[in-house]
């Protein structure tokens, strides 16, 4: 079977980040985003991908800074309400119902209730015609204790960080569960 083009993002789960940013007014802003990945290891760098009409994606231009919360599965509602093309002015905080989590490295704040938050500063901008890569380096990330162990592992079952299966219809909200398979990384070495 052949997906249509506009379907084929159905193939796999995409995570569900809330990016927070602010304007060069100092008004706050939050978007979810799925498209955005670590660039490799050890999280020093993540890439993101961004439509041009984004305020998000201008706060990024205007301050260089930016950070990728993790949110837990209770907070699909408050991403949805975050989603919405709310005018600039707006600030997303108030909208959402969301309570600020102070950064620690840069000026834009982070949002309380989730799992993690990577403060990042803006690296370059890779524009393309219709939408732009921004690499961020991670400037200082920090996780809720409460969900993690001492190795720094989250326990995810109890965390339910979030993420999203796009349906020709509508959006399906999922989280990670546990397959029963585990691997040491040894395993990934022939000798
Ligand atoms: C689950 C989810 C994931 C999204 N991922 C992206 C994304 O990766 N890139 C993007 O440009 N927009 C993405 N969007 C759309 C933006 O979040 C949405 O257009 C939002 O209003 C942008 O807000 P802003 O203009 O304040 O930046 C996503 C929306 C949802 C609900």
């Amino acid at each position: 079977m052949i997906l249509e083009p506009r379907k084929r993002e159905q193939i796999m789960p995409l995570p569900v980040a809330l990016i927070s940013t602010m304007s060069k007014d100092g008004v706050r802003n939050i978007a979810p985003w799925s498209n955005i990945t670590p660039i490799l290891r050890p999280y020093e760098e993540i890439v993101l991908a961004s439509w041009i009409k984004r305020d998000t994606l201008i706060n990024i231009r205007q301050t260089g800074e930016f950070v990728i919360n993790i949110p837990p599965a209770n907070l699909a509602d408050a991403v949805m309400v975050c989603s919405k093309n709310y005018s600039p002015e707006v600030d997303e905080f108030l909208k959402a119902g969301l309570t600020p989590f102070p950064s620690k490295q840069i000026k834009v704040p982070g949002i309380e209730g989730c799992l993690a938050w990577a403060e990042c500063k803006l690296v370059e901008e890779i524009l393309r015609e219709k939408y732009s890569l921004v690499i961020g380096q991670v400037v200082h990330l920090e996780v809720n204790a409460s969900f993690f162990n001492e190795d720094g592992d989250m326990d995810f079952e109890r965390a339910r960080p979030l993420s999203v299966m796009l349906g020709n219809e509508q959006m399906w909200f999922t989280r990670p569960v546990f397959t029963g398979r585990k691997a040491d990384y040894a395993e990934m070495f022939d000798k």
